[in-house]
């Protein structure tokens, strides 16, 4: 009898589809977790891992499944909130969970400060609570390298060689509560209750709805410019590796596994266009504004770092007043304008990662993705005050939520 093809998602691009056939993956644990299953790399993450044989994969995350979300019979789209302890222990007592992945985050800079706090870090230990409680002994988390950045340039160094946790101080919320996160996720680790952190950098690839969209919509709207010389180097993860690497990350714990506790990240590495584990960031996103139909950011004036750092100032002083995060902000000046990326050796070697999308194809399919399915529907922003009107639809349910749960 011939045996059946494995499932394949139904909105996956070509090369989703082509990488999910091309190779026989390592199995998976029959019953699966994600929280934060609707995000980005949540819901690629709940599809790869039914493509990958998981029996059963239970999303659970404060926005509902979108309409075109994968109706497949072992997949459960549950919305519940990381910060209510009883949505999470019903959700963990589901029985032979096999690995939980903890993906549920308040993600980018725009959320009000103490909800980074109620969703990152009291969410997590819920999380940890809960799966300790009901006997799970493995859990990976979707850690950031923004927990390591003091604001100095990061180029090319390992997880070692990165600042260690607790900083003294962090550059945004987000990074702080993330970093809260994973040291209580590596001080809970043992041998019986199993954990890692794995993070990606600059995640992209179809379906984004954070950082192209943002970059993309100043740039049509003519607000967006090279800050800087524009050479800075860093590395992007397709969101396919990334969610790769957070499979394999779960066949990396087993006792005394090197993996235990431990923050791999995980890039498009050596497929990288500069040779090395890098790309010039003004480059390659100037690809994708062409790609919109829009005038090559190097046909335009540079501004200068020293001027955006003082109206990025000035920025900060109004958002504050008025309570919103600008687009334009210390922050994003700093992360635009240094050098970040990685050397992923610690991750090749101990959960024998390898990027199964080069950046060059993931990368020219994103910017097609986003010209066809993107651009049509594209509404003019509000420049560098506000933000993409679809990542503020989203913000605006996970907020909403946790206002109501406290
Ligand atoms: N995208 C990146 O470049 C990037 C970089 C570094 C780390 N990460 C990490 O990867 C993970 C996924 O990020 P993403 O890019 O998919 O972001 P995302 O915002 O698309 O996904 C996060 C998901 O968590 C959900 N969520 C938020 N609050 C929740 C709550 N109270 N209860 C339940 N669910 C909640 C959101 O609704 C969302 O669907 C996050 O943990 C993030 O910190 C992402």
């Amino acid at each position: 009898m011939a045996s059946e093809s494995p499932p394949i998602a139904p909105s996956s691009s070509p090369l989703q589809r082509k990488t999910s056939q091309a190779v026989k993956y390592p199995p998976v644990p029959s019953v699966c977790i994600v929280t934060g299953g609707t995000g980005f790399v949540g819901s690629r993450l709940v599809e790869m891992l039914v493509e990958r044989g998981a029996q059963k994969v239970v999303s659970f995350d404060v926005v509902p499944p979108p309409e075109d979300a994968w109706r497949h019979p072992n997949i459960e789209w549950r919305v519940g909130d990381i910060t209510d302890k009883k949505a999470v222990d019903e959700l963990l007592s589901i029985p032979n969970i096999g690995c939980v992945w903890h993906n549920a985050a308040a993600v980018g800079p725009y959320h009000p400060r103490d909800l980074y706090f109620k969703v990152n870090y009291e969410g997590t230990l819920n999380v940890i609570e809960s799966a300790k409680k009901h006997g799970i002994q493995k859990i990976v988390f979707s850690s950031s390298p923004s927990t390591r950045f003091t604001g100095e340039d990061v180029d090319g160094l390992t997880e070692e060689q990165m600042p260690k946790l607790p900083l003294e101080k962090y550059m945004q919320t987000y990074a702080e509560t993330k970093a809260l996160g994973e040291m209580a996720m590596t001080s809970a680790c043992t041998n019986e209750f199993m954990t890692v952190a794995v993070a990606p950098h600059q995640v992209y690839g179809p379906r984004d709805n954070l950082f192209l969209p943002n970059l993309l919509e100043a740039a049509l709207n003519g607000k967006l410019r090279i800050f800087g010389p524009g050479y800075n180097r860093i590395c992007f993860t397709h969101v396919d590796n990334y969610c790769h690497g957070l499979i394999l990350a779960e066949r990396a714990l087993y006792p005394n596994s090197p993996a235990l506790g431990k923050f791999y990240i995980v890039t498009d590495g050596t497929t990288h266009p500069e040779g090395n584990q890098y790309l010039v960031f003004w480059k390659v996103l100037d690809e994708a504004v062409v790609g919109m139909g829009a005038k090559s950011l190097w046909s335009k004036a540079h501004l200068p770092k020293g001027l955006l750092l003082f109206v990025a100032a000035i920025c900060d002083l109004f958002g504050k007043l008025l309570g919103i995060t600008t687009k334009l902000n210390t922050f994003s000046v700093i992360v635009l304008t240094m050098h970040r990326w990685f050397d992923i050796a610690a991750a090749e070697k101990d959960l024998a990662f390898k990027p199964i999308i080069g950046f060059r194809e993931g990368w020219d399919e994103t910017i097609v993705w986003f010209r066809e399915n993107w651009l049509p529907n594209q509404q003019r922003g509000n420049g560098w005050l506000g933000i993409a009107k679809s990542t503020q639809k989203k913000i605006d349910i996970q907020d909403q939520s946790v206002k109501k749960a406290a």
